[in-house]
């Protein structure tokens, strides 16, 4: 991703439109009595959900030990990450999302569940990826129904394309796993097509799709798919270089 110049926009789409919907009164109270426990600060760039090239976050200053670090992008209402940080109290766990409303749902759970081991970020995905992150500090990288963009004119804004692959295999350290799941035959086709050429990463599957990831929940995006008659796809590749 080449730097866009002070005070143009991104110079690529990028895979989400922000959503203006207002929050519920909870969403709102979460939003400003929760976040600072939980939202990390970020340093911005031009875009309101843009991180600030240098802005490396030091995992030890913002979950206070060493532990193994699971990451999730477009982690919408939070329902698997925070069912992966009740469940696994040892690892830490980081939310991406943009989708305010969704992050405020995520920190409500949270709060709910007591949970120490969960800090979430309030920006573009792959910017994490690439500046946001110490290379090779993640563990699991987790892709759960990303926005599919179906139409043929928008498949250039999904997320897991060519130019996806050096941000998560920055970010993912050798030997490290990126799990994905989606309900849209094509992408999932686009994604073993993506990371089966990738030199970062190498399938960690057998049959044509992997087993459904048991450390992934039932979400509404899931259960949408299943209703309209559409095969859940699982795909598991690991950091090569271990
Ligand atoms: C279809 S939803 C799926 C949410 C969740 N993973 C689930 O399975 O319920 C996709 C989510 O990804 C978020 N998203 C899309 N592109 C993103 C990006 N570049 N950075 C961060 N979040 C993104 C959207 O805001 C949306 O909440």
């Amino acid at each position: 991703m080449t730097e866009p110049a002070p005070g143009v926009f991104r110079d690529r789409p990028v895979s989400f439109v922000r959503r203006s919907g207002r929050m519920s009164e909870a969403q709102e109270r979460a939003w400003s009595e929760l976040a600072p426990a939980f939202v990390l600060p970020v340093p911005r760039d031009t875009a309101a959900t843009s991180v600030a090239r240098g802005a490396e976050l030091d995992p030890v200053a913002v979950w206070g030990r060493t532990a193994p670090l699971v990451v999730e992008i477009g982690s919408g209402q939070g329902h698997a990450i925070v069912h992966g940080a009740s469940s696994r109290p040892d690892d830490d766990f980081l939310a991406v999302e943009v989708f305010r409303a969704g992050l405020a749902r995520t920190m409500l759970d949270a709060e709910r569940a007591a949970l120490r081991n969960l800090r979430l970020v309030e920006a573009n995905a792959p910017e994490v990826l690439e500046r946001l992150l110490p290379a090779g500090s993640v563990d699991e990288l987790w892709v759960f129904f990303p926005d599919p963009w179906h139409k043929k004119k928008h498949t250039k804004r999904r997320l897991v394309q060519p130019e996806f692959v050096p941000h998560a295999g920055r970010a993912v350290r050798p030997g490290g796993m990126l799990r994905l799941a989606t309900d849209w035959e094509d992408y999932a086709r686009q994604m073993r097509d993506v990371l089966d050429a990738a030199p970062e990463f190498e399938r960690a599957f057998e049959d044509d799709w992997a087993p459904r990831f048991d450390g992934r929940v039932l979400t509404a995006f899931e259960r949408k798919g299943e209703r309209a008659g559409r095969a859940i796809r699982d795909l598991v590749y690991r950091r090569a270089g271990a």
